[in-house]
């Protein structure tokens, strides 16, 4: 065959998976034929989808109906682009292990998989020759992996801090903006669509720590999994913590943190408590100024707040769910590798050659909010003050508010404390919180939460 009837020869596409992405990666795959052969250099052929159930009525897709196939393992191995949008850990990942090995290079979605087995993958990919391209795999339809792999390739990340989770976001904002419980919040976010049936991948936090694993392996050239993240959901955010972080205005986030943490090799004698640097990688709810750019992210949408030591600070917005934002990445992906079928060669893989230790959360360093309800009688705040400087955690605000008396104890006065601290390790802050709880002058610890985006 000639170069020039190469050059004309279809590029073969199997798509496994027609839920809401995969429907509208067929659709657009089939409108915009023309435009993405234009781009790519060569047409884009589907040649089989592979779902559970092929008599299904999937108009809306464009394709075929005898294209429909429930033999996933067949089709990878005739393909030249295999797109995973199944999800979830198994049959996903021996499906795109057995479309590599038979050549094909891989687009998926899937930050479960990324996030469990992710090197395998990789290690895969680079065995094979092939490439494999996850965009969609967080925050939807934000262009973010490529630029932390490529455009970012010549920096160094310093810290990501992301809300990537959209759900959350919706509960969280409602939360705040018309003063929903929590349980009121999810039920709108169901009744929308953007949380499952089932909100406990979401609510628990178990999404954006999958999230956050894949952020700071290609931020740090580090090989991190969803294991290693340090991981709270929102299900304890009270309505007395969004109502505490509005009177420091501030609003709650949960937010992905990855992070590094310099050793004591580099600092000027400061005591992080670990020799060499270290990174940390966490989810956690969190209250941010309202000055903050991610404090003006609202509903459900997504956007992650990046710094760089030479290009300083950085912020990507968008949508972060849903079937055509997610398949604007997926196809971006599918054009880009593509591409390197058309020319030859394929694109850069994952770099894991920093390998920097993954710092347990106590080492991390952070800043608490901690409210607490106290006896109003001489020497508490004395008291109060004294468990923070034991355990070597610096004040940085105190405000303090009378309470109308507890009927229970009729005549003692109650007042509320707040205290923000500076930053210090969330070991020390933590122990702090758990010698305020055992005073006798501490009523209740109200409400703690950590404080970001300073
Ligand atoms: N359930 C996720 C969210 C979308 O609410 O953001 C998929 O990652």
């Amino acid at each position: 065959m000639s170069e020039t009837d190469k050059q004309a020869q279809p590029l073969r596409v199997a798509l496994l998976g027609c839920g809401v992405v995969g429907t509208s990666v067929a659709r657009l795959l089939t409108e915009h034929a023309g435009d993405l052969a234009a781009r790519v250099g060569r047409p884009l052929q589907i040649v089989g989808v592979a779902v559970r159930r092929p008599d299904k009525n999937r108009s809306e897709t464009g394709v075929d109906p005898a294209l429909f196939t429930v033999d996933a393992e067949e089709l990878v191995t005739r393909a030249d682009v295999v797109i995973e949008v199944i999800g979830g850990i198994e049959p996903a990942r021996s499906l795109i292990l057995r479309a590599m090995k038979h050549g094909a290079s891989v687009v998926t979605a899937n930050k479960a998989l990324l996030a469990e087995d992710g090197p395998r993958l990789y290690e895969a990919a680079q065995d094979c020759d092939v490439d494999l391209y996850y965009e969609g795999a967080v925050a939807g339809a934000i262009p973010l992996l490529r630029p932390l792999r490529e455009s970012l390739a010549g920096d160094d990340v310093r810290r990501i801090l992301g809300i990537v989770n959209g759900t959350t976001n919706y509960v969280l904002d409602k939360m705040d903006t018309t003063g929903a419980s929590f349980g009121d919040a999810v039920d709108q976010a169901q009744a929308l669509g953007y949380a499952e049936a089932d909100p406990t991948a979401d609510v628990e936090g178990f999404d954006a720590a999958a999230k956050a694993a894949i952020l700071a392996s290609l931020a740090f050239h580090t090989r991190v999994s969803a294991r290693d993240v340090y991981r709270e959901g929102i299900t304890e955010v009270s309505a007395a913590d969004i109502s505490a972080a509005r009177e420091m205005d501030c609003v709650v986030k949960l937010l992905a943190i990855c992070e590094l943490i310099p050793g004591n090799g580099s600092t000027d004698g400061n005591d992080t408590g670990h020799p060499g640097d270290g990174i940390s990688v966490r989810v956690h709810p969190a209250m941010i100024p309202r000055s903050h750019p991610l404090a003006g992210v609202r509903e459900a949408f997504n956007a992650v707040f990046v710094e760089a030591e030479s290009a300083g600070q950085l912020m990507f917005y968008g949508r972060g769910a849903g079937g055509d934002p997610t398949a604007s990445a997926v196809l971006g992906d599918v054009v880009a590798v593509a591409r390197h079928r058309v020319v030859g060669g394929r694109g850069p893989g994952e770099s894991t050659y920093a390998e920097l230790p993954i710092l347990p959360m106590g080492l991390a360093m952070t800043r608490y909010h901690i409210r607490l309800d106290v006896a109003d009688r001489p020497g508490v705040l004395a008291q109060v003050a004294l468990a923070f400087a034991e355990h070597n955690v610096s004040i940085e605000t105190v405000r303090q508010q009378l309470l109308s008396p507890d009927p229970q104890t009729p005549g003692e006065g109650r007042a509320s404390l707040v205290v923000v601290t500076h930053t210090a390790s969330d070991a020390a802050l933590s122990a702090t919180v758990e010698a305020l709880a055992h005073l006798s002058t501490v009523r209740a610890v109200t409400s703690v939460m950590r404080v970001e985006g300073e």
